[in-house]
């Protein structure tokens, strides 16, 4: 009806599309994220995480002997983008379940392990169906949920609510993000606070507090996104190479692609690059290669060089600063982001995916809230 489109565009505001106005949302979705759980005083002692939903339970969290994360779409990637970060400051071994993956093969759980959700809706059916499985063994059970009230925040045995609040498109953004910056602020909560790990641990909340200015900052690559995605509008395919903490960008940034813009994508761990992938590069194939400063960027310089000698069609992410230096074996088109804690580089590298994304189904005229055969909350097996 005319009153319900009325109201529709109240809720967009300023923004044609859902997704477009989540993913502009973004500065806002992770302040009210943080917001009441990062605590940062004059005195260097002052700088903790308060997760209210956890504290009960965080001895028997440090004490488990795994801690699994299990979730579907989305709600996985950013778990693992998460996952260098938990291990890094725990020292618990983490392991990664596709939820259906799980329970198709009744994978080991055990009360030793902790189990944690991460669902954006709460509801989805693979990630609920997996919870009965984890609770059955006797796993202690963690949901991180932006619904609350969700099957998976009331069934679970403590938790982590995102606050990012309600997402409509179907394709999840600022959700994303959210779950990326809890589940560091778990990372931070469940390791211990030796003065070894202090110094990190304390850039890591300054990072967290300083975040929301700096995906403001990414945000403004809106216009240049749109004008790469009107290179892209007529490939086929596009490839995303990534490693390390920033191996979950690619998955994500390929995923965005492929379920709106309906463009085949791949997101593909760089390291697994000589064992296949490498077939396909020739002067065509566009292909996205994420080269940020970390512990991995001498080897993704690498990766350049090999994809430059055998005439790859690049598009390089760099920090801010580094365009030269990336793009010195061959031509390459570059996205300078800036550069954060690497922990957080995920954060921050995912924004012009999502622009790249969102533009590229406009221009390609497809349905950007609603992309043909999907569900914003897939609740059926
Ligand atoms: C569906 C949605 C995805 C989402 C996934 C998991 O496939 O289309 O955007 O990532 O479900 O949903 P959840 O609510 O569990 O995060």
């Amino acid at each position: 009806s005319v009153l319900e489109m009325e109201v529709e565009q109240i809720n967009k505001g300023k923004y044609d599309h859902y997704m477009q106005k989540e993913i502009h949302e973004q500065p806002d979705s992770l302040t009210t994220t943080m917001r009441g759980r990062l605590i940062r005083g004059d005195s260097r002692k002052m700088k903790t995480v308060l997760l209210g939903g956890l504290k009960d339970h965080l001895k028997t969290i440090r004490r488990s002997r795994r801690i699994v994360f299990i979730g579907c779409g989305t709600s996985y990637n950013a778990a693992l983008a998460s996952r260098p970060i938990l291990e890094e400051l725990s020292g618990i071994p983490v392991s990664m379940e596709i939820a259906s993956d799980l329970w198709d093969r009744q994978g080991p759980i055990y009360r030793e392990d902790t189990a944690v959700f991460v669902s954006q809706s709460g509801e989805t059916a693979d990630t609920l169906l997996a919870l009965d499985y984890a609770r059955e063994n006797g796993a202690l059970c963690v949901g991180i949920t932006n619904t609350v009230g969700s099957s998976i925040a009331r069934k679970t045995h403590c938790g982590v609510h995102i606050n990012a609040g309600a997402e409509i498109g179907v394709a999840s953004t600022k959700a994303y993000t959210s779950q990326i910056v809890v589940m560091v602020m778990l990372a931070l909560a469940i390791g211990s606070d030796t003065i070894s790990s202090q110094k990190k641990r304390e850039d890591i909340i300054d990072g967290l507090l300083d975040l929301p200015y700096k995906v403001k900052e990414v945000l403004k690559l809106d216009d240049e996104m749109k004008d790469l995605a009107q290179l892209l509008i007529d490939e086929q395919s596009l490839l995303v190479f990534g490693r390390g903490y920033n191996y979950a960008t690619a998955l994500e940034g390929a995923l965005k692609v492929k379920e709106v813009s309906l463009m085949h994508s791949e997101g593909i761990l760089a390291g697994e690059m000589k064992h296949g992938p490498l077939a396909l590069v020739d002067e065509n194939l566009p292909i996205v290669v994420i080269a940020t400063r970390d512990a991995c960027f001498s080897k993704q310089q690498s990766v350049i060089q090999q994809l430059h000698a055998r005439k790859g069609r690049l598009i390089v992410m760099c920090s801010k600063g580094d365009a030269a230096s990336v793009s010195s074996s061959g031509s390459c088109r570059v996205i300078e982001v800036p550069q954060v804690e690497d922990c957080l580089q995920p954060v921050i590298n995912i924004v012009p995916l999502q622009l790249l994304a969102y533009h590229l189904t406009v221009l390609r005229g497809h349905n950007v809230d609603q992309p043909r055969n999907l569900a914003k909350s897939v609740t059926t097996q």
